[in-house]
């Protein structure tokens, strides 16, 4: 629920047109995350109603976690 980073990012393989649309600040996230496709989203903003929906993992991400955390 954070909507900070892009570490969450993921794609909507299935069900992406039964999800809210993103906010802005969703977007303004997405449009730095690796990999962006049209049907991305990050994972802690998208609450799937539907049974179906099934996302993909980008092969990278941007960890915004430091390693010395
Ligand atoms: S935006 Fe950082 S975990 Fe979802």
């Amino acid at each position: 629920m954070s909507c900070a980073c892009t570490t969450c990012h993921i794609i909507i393989e299935e069900g992406f047109t039964s999800l809210e649309d993103a906010s802005d600040d969703e977007e303004d996230l997405l449009d730095k995350a690796w990999g962006l496709e049209a049907r991305s989203r990050l994972g802690c903003q998208v609450y799937p109603e539907d049974e179906l929906t099934i996302i993909k993992i980008p092969k990278y991400t941007i960890n915004q976690v430091s390693e010395d955390h």
